[in-house]
């Protein structure tokens, strides 16, 4: 049997009454000495804390990562130096531009973000599950993602902000296809892949570089809802995805995912048609084949929802020995932003929390701040280099260097030669479709653009239309013609002959 507490305050003094506040006679106003009420009130008063601005709505799990192949010739990563090796885990999924009590069936990109507890620091791999992305400058996220939240006079969605962004950046063609087939509606997080999306760099035991790509696969199989079931499940269960997961590991019916890699050497990558850090850009699995690397299972549900999944803190600046950054502008972007973010959601010491601490050492001379609940360093000192500890640099974890060649300037990139083709990836994965996906990811399109208004309406439509013929012909005219357009006014819109 449970042992018997005592309710108490804050601060452990044993409450009488948890249900009626003192008063002055059993009906008489209420006395300011009832420091319980208070404390109640003042404490439910702070019970939220700014929610992510973007991802805000999430579930999360623990699990494992087991290694089933050797890939040390690549990286010499802890994590990945012997077949059969485990690594604890913790994965949060999210939905991306709803508010924290919105839809887990919304239209849009679902957020993979996986932190491993390794011996050389926890690594976050906090990825997608599309392989591409919206933009490829950080400079342009928040622009984008303003479009995707609310209009600031009507604070409703708003479908002319979407494609208006959309249709002036037609790097985010390729992104919006995907989010537009039925990829964009999965059921559930255990039916869909996970993503690094960006190309990070592997580092061998001999310090030799090669770039890498991340890919998780789901072992349950891709599923997803048409739009239409995706729009009646938004109203039966908001919280769907949650649901799903949370159930699937409580009956023990762990999810699973394969992990492989992409590589490609320096030389290949110099050699590539497109820029292969362009986040936009896919490599072809035909010429850089996946290559497996272990199994992510799930199998803890974490026990308090706020401590553990509000409370994760994912960073891609936090990456391990053996693996590394890129020249990804996206990811260079990131790098600064996520810590940034999390000391303005958590505070300074999130590092702190449970979820977040890594469970090998720490040793540092970071001391205070807000909320410093670890012991703050006890006596030890609090500078370095000192004379009485013994903590050093370990010269041992340094990487090989990049050999930049270039001159700094405000390149104004966006168009130029080797940085301009959004349209033959799009076109080759719309080919690539069954005629069901197609005919889908069509209808998802008008539905969408059908939702375009004001007096810039026609200008947006034609402007993405446009795009749309890049991309692809058949897939321009299907969405002209159901948008109710007419032939005279498509011609204009068809790719004239180079
Ligand atoms: C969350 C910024 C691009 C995946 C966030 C958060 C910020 C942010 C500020 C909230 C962090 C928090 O409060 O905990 C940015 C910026 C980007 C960018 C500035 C581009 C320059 C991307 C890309 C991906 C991505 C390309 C995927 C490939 C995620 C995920 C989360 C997230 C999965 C949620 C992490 C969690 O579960 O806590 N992002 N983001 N983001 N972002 Fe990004």
């Amino acid at each position: 049997m449970e042992e018997k507490k005592k309710l108490t305050t804050a601060s452990g003094i044993p409450v009488t009454n948890n249900e009626d506040s003192m008063t002055v006679g059993p009906r008489g106003p209420i006395l300011l000495q009832d420091f319980h009420l208070h404390e109640k009130m003042a404490h439910f008063n702070r019970e939220r804390i700014p929610e992510r601005v973007v991802h805000a709505k999430g579930s999360g799990a623990y699990g494992t990562f087991t290694v089933t192949q050797d890939i040390t010739t690549y990286t010499k990563a802890k994590i990945f130096n012997e077949i059969g090796k485990k690594t604890r885990l913790f994965l949060r999924f999210s939905t991306v531009g709803g508010e924290k009590g919105s839809a887990d069936t919304e239209r849009d990109p679902r957020g993979f973000a996986v932190k491993f507890y390794t011996e050389d620091g926890n690594w976050d791999l906090v990825g997608n599950n599309t392989p591409v992305f919206f933009v490829k400058d950080p400079k342009k996220f928040s622009d984008f993602i303003h479009t995707q939240k609310r209009d600031p006079q009507t604070n409703m969605k708003s479908a002319t902000m979407l494609w208006d962004f959309w249709s002036l950046n037609p790097e985010s063609l390729h992104q919006v296809l995907i989010l537009m087939s039925d990829r964009g509606t999965p059921v559930g997080y255990r039916h869909m892949h996970g993503f690094s999306s960006h190309t990070f760099s592997f580092i061998n035991s001999n310090n030799e570089r090669v770039w890498t790509k991340f890919h998780f696969k789901t072992e349950q199989g891709i599923k997803n809802f048409t739009n239409d079931e995706a729009m009646r499940m938004r109203g039966e269960d908001p919280d769907f995805a949650q649901r799903d997961l949370f159930e699937a590991i409580e009956r023990g019916d762990f999810p699973r995912w394969k992990l492989y890699i992409q590589i490609m050497t320096e030389e290949q990558a110099k050699a590539f048609r497109w820029n292969p850090f362009d986040l936009t850009k896919i490599w072809p699995q035909r010429e850089y084949p996946l290559q497996e690397v272990g199994v992510l299972e799930l199998n803890e549900n974490p026990s308090n929802y706020f401590a553990e999944v509000e409370q994760a803190a994912f960073a891609p600046a936090h990456v391990i020995d053996g693996i590394s950054y890129s020249p990804d502008k996206m990811l260079q972007g990131r790098i600064l932003s996520y810590p940034d973010a999390h000391r303005y959601r958590l505070g300074v010491n999130y590092e702190q929390i449970p979820v977040n601490r890594c469970p090998f050492m720490v040793a540092n001379y970071q001391r205070d701040g807000y909320m410093r609940v670890d012991g703050n360093g006890g006596s030890t000192p609090n500078y370095f280099p000192n004379s009485f500890d013994s903590i050093y640099e370990d010269e041992s974890y340094k990487q090989p260097a990049w050999n930049l060649e270039s001159d700094i300037a405000d390149w104004y990139n966006r168009n130029a030669p080797g940085e301009d083709d959004h349209y033959t990836q799009p076109g080759n994965l719309f080919r690539l479709m069954t005629p069901e996906a197609k005919q889908n990811t069509i209808h998802n399109i008008v539905t969408s653009m059908k939702g375009i208004t004001g007096s810039k309406k026609e200008l947006i439509i034609n402007r993405q239309l446009c795009h749309w013929f890049r991309a692809d012909v058949q897939l321009g005219m299907a969405i002209a013609q159901g948008l109710g357009l007419s032939m005279e006014s498509l011609s204009q819109h068809m790719p004239q002959a180079q």
